[in-house]
């Protein structure tokens, strides 16, 4: 028999400490997503990855002052390897679950939530893309995404990973594709193009591919500061693959 004092109190403790995240596979394929609590943060009761079918949908508590990121793999398997290599792509260390941020290329939800203050959230782009993504809340605050494929069109240098049939499950940023100097890249706005001043998006290989189809995702690291949303309202929010 349920005891429901007990159960009442939980949520009431969970509304007063605590927003809903809910993950939406709208894809037409499994995922599993990942989550990766930044260094200091608190943690979401929920483990940092699991497997999730086309049309489902789970929710979790995330704390206040969560701040971390959320992601997609794709065609994970972890009977032989529990490491980066177990997901087609978006893969990390430690298996089913995240011990480690995505291997790019892979989109990202990333998130600083703050009660007392701001939320800031946003979609990345900056290592590159692998699953559709959006971001939206409860509260009328803006959404942050990256709805459309990009990986069908993508140019040639930045593809890949490929499924079996040999189409693109993943399109790398010029930076993640490692196109240059890698050590001093207007790509990657590192040596000499360290500085929001010296590393303009106009330097950055193939922007326009996906800021032009993601005007709202932050596509490189000194990204317009408009793609990283605030919201002073303490939201509930959605990430939704393949919106
Ligand atoms: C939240 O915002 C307040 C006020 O700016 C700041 O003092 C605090 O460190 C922030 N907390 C987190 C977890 O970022
Ligand atoms: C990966 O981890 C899972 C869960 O801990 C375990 O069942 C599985 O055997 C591991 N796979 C390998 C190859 O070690």
């Amino acid at each position: 028999m349920v005891n429901f004092r007990v159960l009442i109190q939980l949520t009431f403790t969970a509304v007063a400490v605590a927003r809903t995240l809910t993950v939406v596979n709208s894809c037409s394929y499994m995922i599993w997503p990942a989550i990766f609590n930044n260094a200091g943060s608190s943690t979401p009761n929920q483990p940092a990855g699991w497997q999730q079918d086309p049309q489902e949908t789970i929710s979790f508590s995330v704390p206040d002052d969560w701040a971390g990121q959320l992601w997609g793999r794709r065609d994970c398997d972890f009977s032989a390897t529990n490491g980066t290599n177990s997901c087609l792509d978006g893969g990390c260390d430690g298996g089913l679950e995240c011990t480690s941020t995505a291997t790019p290329p892979a989109t990202i939800a990333e998130f600083e939530l703050n009660i007392s203050q701001q939320d800031f959230y946003d979609v990345s782009l900056v290592g590159g893309f692998n699953i559709p993504l959006s971001v939206t809340n409860n509260k009328g605050c803006a959404t942050a995404s990256c709805p459309v494929d990009l990986n069908p069109d993508c140019p040639a240098e930045l593809a890949g990973p490929f499924d079996a049939s040999g189409n693109p499950v993943g399109c790398k940023s010029a930076c993640a594709a490692g196109l240059g100097d890698p050590v001093n890249s207007p790509n990657c706005c590192t040596g000499t193009h360290s500085t929001p001043a010296t590393c303009p998006a106009s330097g950055v290989e193939y922007y326009s591919y996906f800021k032009g189809n993601c005007p709202t995702a932050y596509a490189f690291a000194y990204d317009t500061p408009t793609t990283t949303l605030p919201c002073t309202s303490q939201p509930d929010y959605t990430v939704t693959f393949c919106p």
